[in-house]
């Protein structure tokens, strides 16, 4: 089961945190991977780390926020059957203090972006007479969660995206998905508390593991392990979902 066997997949920020793991786990079940990243020197590495275990990878540095470099990437990798729209960047805020170049930012990498990647994958799909997309959500895409305005406004634009692409090409033989994980311990995390509570690292980190009713962070692997099964022929009865994965966050939290 849960074979990628042929299967050429692209996942956005696959050089670190959730995107490294699924970029492993995709290439240990068998698919060709193609990470499409920022930082170039992150998707070297994991590049490396795949193909040292025996896998099949290869980096692109391209920013997703940018039509043209989605274009021009996408044409270097040809034939796909999986798209992955997984880059994502934090932000800290509400709806009185988020300025508007820090609004447009993460609305450009976090929603934009991924609608670059739909944009030009689904044609490519089409073509190849089918596929799947996953988009990685969060549960800010349903839960009010304080002081993240801006990102929880991106989330929600993936949610609502998913739901629309799910339906617009039902019969086109695509697939399209989004996952919902609660906090996830990858450097993305590391990064915002270091930026933004420095000094009281520690402590914020133990909340945010004790907000996650089973008491600790998701790890990486075990999001990959959800996107593997979403994006395998085992799930082909799934389309237009949101799947959380978050310890109980939004169900438990009473
Ligand atoms: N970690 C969490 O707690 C958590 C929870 C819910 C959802 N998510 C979502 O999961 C996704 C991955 O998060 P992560 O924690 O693995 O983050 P991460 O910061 O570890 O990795 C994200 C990767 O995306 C790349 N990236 C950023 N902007 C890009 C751009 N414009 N073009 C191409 N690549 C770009 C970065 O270089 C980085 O390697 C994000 O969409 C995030 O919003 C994370």
């Amino acid at each position: 089961m849960f074979k990628l066997t042929n299967k050429s997949v692209i996942i956005t920020g696959g050089g670190s945190g959730i995107g490294k793991a699924m970029a492993v786990l995709f290439a240990q079940q068998g698919a060709e991977v193609h990470i499409i990243e920022l930082n170039d020197q992150a998707a070297a590495d994991t590049v490396s780390e795949i193909t040292a275990a025996g896998g099949k990878a290869t980096g692109y540095a391209c920013d997703v926020s940018k039509q043209q470099q989605v274009i021009d990437t996408f044409a270097k990798v040809g034939k796909i059957d999986i798209l992955i729209n997984n880059a994502g960047i934090a932000h800290i805020g509400r709806a009185d203090n988020t300025s508007t170049e820090d609004f447009e930012r993460v609305f450009n990498v976090n929603v934009k972006g991924a609608y670059n990647c739909l944009y030009v994958a689904i044609p490519a799909l089409k073509t190849n007479g089918g596929g799947v997309i996953l988009n990685t959500a969060s549960i800010a895409a349903s839960v009010g969660i304080t002081d993240r305005f801006a990102y929880s406004m991106s989330k929600g634009a993936i949610h609502a995206m998913t739901l629309s692409v799910a339906r617009d090409y039902l019969h086109d033989n695509i697939r399209c998905n989004c996952i919902s994980p609660a906090r996830v311990h990858t450097p993305f995390v590391d990064g915002f508390i270091a930026k933004n509570y420095a000094g009281r690292e520690d402590e914020i980190f133990e909340k945010l593991s004790k907000s996650q009713p089973i008491g600790r962070m998701g790890k990486p692997e075990e999001v990959a392990a959800l996107a593997l099964y979403l994006c395998s022929d085992e799930a082909g009865f799934i389309t237009g979902t949101d799947y959380p994965i978050d310890g109980g966050f939004i169900t438990l939290n009473n």
